[in-house]
């Protein structure tokens, strides 16, 4: 790195106040996925004021941003969108807008992403470029990333690297993990159908609640023997539905669930694996199952030298005590499309409150802003260290 860590620190912590006053302006006005057009501009106007210009996308919501000249080209990539909640925590800059809320910490995500362009611009000139990603929809499925990934908003991009706010981990710690941090996440509709009857002569009929139940228990169970234990794996389902009266054998019942994995390759073969088996276990009943498997969102798998040179400038710039171990979490997240293309990682960002527990998508969810000035002195430190690597 060419520029001395003192002066990245006070650059950065110079910054931060102005990232958090945007952050509590993007929290008062919360707009859910693919509506984040205010907040895009909100984004525009702060990154303008330091001189630096942005690259709106046609629709609307989301852009790019490029700080510093030649060289390499490395990526940053914040979230912008909110969520359906209703906010409880009763802060001063709450959300103004009933039902909407920023429950997941985009805010802080896109406020730490404008801060770090706004030191990086400050400490000039760069040994390369960083291109900042401000991508809608991180919560919708389909998710932004992957429109952006279509865009081009990648191209070129040698490492990108992001940060999630992470509610049990204390401030001034981030949280590390080589390999995936975050799951894959599939949705499945399965369907079994016979003719319906009267529950006194199921052999007469087909009995697609006992069918339903064999899937329920088996498929999982199967699963785990057909499965590597060592590469976690989760079939849960989350909504059975069947029937009307307790006499009756129903002509259909639904089961619906999510099936996620923290493995790549398990993660492609479930689609073909669940489907063969859930026809398995329903043939010696005669019933008949349609299997509906959407794929999701794949795994975020970090990239090792990525995660290393980070923890390397994290731990230069706010030394060994900020570097914390991470566990992979079975929660999805869109960056992943980005690492399916070119190496990186995603890095937890200490964010716990002093006094009480939340957690992600509730009503209660804040932050320690203190997370915020970390994330700026961290995040600028590891752009510049990334910038000097040799891809
Ligand atoms: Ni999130």
């Amino acid at each position: 790195m060419n520029h001395d860590l003192d002066t990245v620190r006070s650059v950065a912590t110079r910054v931060a106040p102005r990232a958090i006053e945007l952050r509590r302006a993007i929290h008062r006005r919360p707009e859910l996925g693919r509506q984040e057009f205010a907040t895009t501009q909100l984004v525009v106007r702060a990154l303008a004021g330091a001189g630096i210009e942005s690259q709106v996308r046609s629709v609307g919501t989301g852009l790019t941003a490029e700080v510093g000249t030649g060289g390499s080209l490395v990526g940053f990539r914040a979230d912008l969108d909110a969520l359906p909640i209703h906010e409880q925590t009763g802060l001063s800059f709450a959300s103004e807008l009933p039902g909407l809320m920023h429950a997941c910490g985009h805010d802080a995500h896109t406020a730490i992403a404008v801060g770090i362009a706004l030191a990086l611009k400050e400490l000039g000139p760069l040994a390369g470029r960083v291109r900042f990603i401000f991508q809608p929809a991180e919560e919708l499925f389909p998710g932004g990333a992957d429109e952006l990934l279509g865009e081009g908003a990648i191209d070129g991009v040698q490492a990108i690297i992001a940060f999630h706010v992470d509610p049990i981990l204390p401030p001034g710690q981030i949280g590390f993990k080589t390999g995936p941090i975050t799951s894959s996440s599939d949705r499945f509709l399965i369907t079994v159908d016979g003719p319906g009857g009267h529950t006194a002569r199921p052999h007469d009929s087909i009995d697609t609640i006992f069918a339903a139940g064999q899937i329920i228990t088996q498929l999982p169970a199967i699963l785990d023997r057909l499965v590597d234990a060592r590469l976690p794996l989760s079939l849960v389902f989350g909504r059975v539905q069947g029937g009307i009266a307790g006499n009756v054998i129903p002509a259909s019942v639904e089961l619906s669930g999510t099936c996620r994995s923290l493995d790549r390759e398990t993660w492609e073969r479930m689609p073909k694996l669940v489907e063969r088996l859930v026809h398995e276990i329903v043939a010696p009943l005669g019933a008949v199952a349609t299997v509906n498997y959407e794929v999701g969102i794949p795994p975020v798998i970090n990239d090792q030298f990525v995660v290393a040179e980070v923890e390397y400038a994290v731990s230069s710039v706010l030394g060994t005590h900020a570097v914390a171990l991470t566990h992979a979490s079975l929660g999805a997240e869109d960056f992943s499309y980005f690492l399916q293309e070119i190496p990186g990682a995603l890095f937890r960002l200490g964010a716990q409150l002093p006094d009480r527990k939340t957690d992600l998508h509730s009503a209660w969810f804040d932050i320690d802003e203190a997370a915020i000035e970390t994330g700026i002195v961290a995040g600028t430190t590891a752009m510049l260290r990334l910038m000097a690597c040799d891809w």
